[in-house]
């Protein structure tokens, strides 16, 4: 059976592989070539509709749980959750701009360049802890119990890890990525 953890743990590897899609556009742009802006906008619509909605609204559940269990960890779970506040926004800001830019609007590549590449550093930090040091903690002091009441709170379930998987709405990513289920 698949706990929350591991559900979350899937969420990471298909949002790296986007930070990492992200980031070939980002040297495509600073070798001054052309971006495929319709290919990050969908990068960004993804991370503000999946991940800002339904994979940090779990975590923060989680991670509310672990506190109460490691309170050796209160300084790096409350620079997680505000890391949460700080990547939604970002992410905003980043999609408003490719927003723009594909609607024919007037949008400094500059502008464009550095907002997706502090997402790129910052998201990817962001994970990095997660990674090797909340969620080990998380699967260590959660039973399995706590994770499904969790998973049940937060609307998602663990035997659907996939449901992460960007769907119809995300036709380039999908493309790029070769996902044909
Ligand atoms: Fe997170
Ligand atoms: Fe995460």
């Amino acid at each position: 059976m698949t706990t929350l953890v591991e559900m979350l743990h899937e969420d990471h590897v298909g949002m790296a592989a986007l930070v990492d899609m992200l980031e070939e556009q980002v040297t495509t742009l600073k070798r001054g070539d052309d971006a495929d802006y319709h290919l990050m906008l969908e990068i960004a619509q993804y991370f503000t509709s999946f991940s800002d909605a339904q994979h940090h609204p779990c975590e923060d559940r989680l991670y509310d749980e672990l506190r109460e269990r490691r309170h050796d960890l209160d300084g790096a779970l409350d620079t997680l959750a505000h890391e949460h506040e700080e990547l939604g926004m970002l992410g905003v800001h980043m999609r408003d701009l490719l927003k723009a830019a594909t609607a024919g609007e007037m949008t400094p590549r500059d502008k464009i360049l550095s907002a997706c590449e502090t997402y790129v550093v910052r998201q990817r930090e962001h994970m990095n802890v997660e990674e090797t040091l909340l969620m080990p903690a998380a699967a260590d002091n959660l039973d399995a119990g706590v994770q499904e009441r969790v998973a049940r709170l937060c609307g998602r379930d663990p035997t659907q890890a996939d449901a992460g998987v960007p769907d119809e709405r995300f036709k380039r990513i999908r493309e790029a990525l070769g996902i044909t289920v």
